[in-house]
């Protein structure tokens, strides 16, 4: 399919708060730039400080104004979610854009994470279902719109609900739903997480085509493990 480049006008978002999950590397790291060149405070929740300062760093260089700010997230951790949540709750300033985008794709060998549940599901629906959970007052507050960054590719492979936790049937060539699928919006949408938002946007899903991301490299250590991505 021919590419073109992407010619998106950003609308002035001064006074909107923007908490981006996974800026630190990738396409979270392009949106964190441009919503803070729009005039948004954005607040960047990263497991890796290092790579947290260097995307501040990158972020001021686009936008030598910005407003933004490292916290410390870990999704594969439900206390390190929950940490946060209490971090920006005492904070107690309205959010009004969530971009549920950081993720892992793929490892080859199934992993777990902190809670025992399998890497991709953990992290990337559970981790974010808790964090919106947890940041809900906050949510309603700001009417935020809440979107869930989606891989076509997860849904070759739709959620096993007779082996939710991939323990029988991880296979670690094909990209799963629990990566998220597009289904996932009404997966959000039907389990209420949109309809908690009092006044916002149903939750939406955005899928972003195909690049060549950090998930051709090796990751970070996750959950005691390394965690290679292979799909985009
Ligand atoms: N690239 C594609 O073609 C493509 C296609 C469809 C969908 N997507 C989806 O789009 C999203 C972004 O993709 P990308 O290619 O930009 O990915 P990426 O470059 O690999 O970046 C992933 C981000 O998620 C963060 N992250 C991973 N595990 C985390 C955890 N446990 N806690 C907190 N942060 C965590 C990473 O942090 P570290 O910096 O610490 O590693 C990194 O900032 C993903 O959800 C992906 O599934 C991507």
């Amino acid at each position: 399919m021919p590419r073109r480049p992407i010619d998106i006008t950003i609308p002035d978002l001064r006074d909107t708060r923007a908490v981006v999950t996974g800026a630190s590397d990738g396409m979270g790291l392009g949106m964190a730039i441009r919503l803070a060149a729009a005039g948004a405070q954005v607040v960047l929740p990263v497991r890796n400080p290092r790579k947290g300062e260097a995307a501040l760093t990158k972020i001021r260089q686009h936008a030598p104004d910005a407003d933004v700010s490292l916290r410390s997230l870990d999704l594969s951790s439900l206390a390190s979610v929950a940490a946060l949540g209490k971090t920006l709750l005492e904070e107690g300033q309205p959010i009004h854009l969530l971009l549920n985008n950081a993720g892992v794709m793929t490892p080859p060998e199934r992993q777990a994470t902190v809670d025992g549940f399998e890497l991709q599901f953990g992290t990337n629906h559970l981790g974010h279902f808790a964090l919106a959970a947890h940041l809900l007052p906050l949510l309603r507050a700001g009417q935020a719109r809440v979107t869930s960054q989606v891989s076509i590719a997860a849904n070759q492979h739709a959620i096993n609900w007779d082996d939710l936790n991939w323990e029988r049937s991880y296979n670690g060539r094909k990209p799963t739903a629990s990566r998220r699928s597009p289904s996932d919006s009404s997966l959000w949408n039907s389990t209420g997480v949109a309809r908690q938002v009092v006044g916002a946007s149903p939750v939406i899903s955005p899928t972003p085509g195909s690049l060549l991301r950090a998930c051709s490299r090796p990751a970070p250590r996750s959950a005691g493990t390394r965690t290679p991505c292979w799909f985009a």
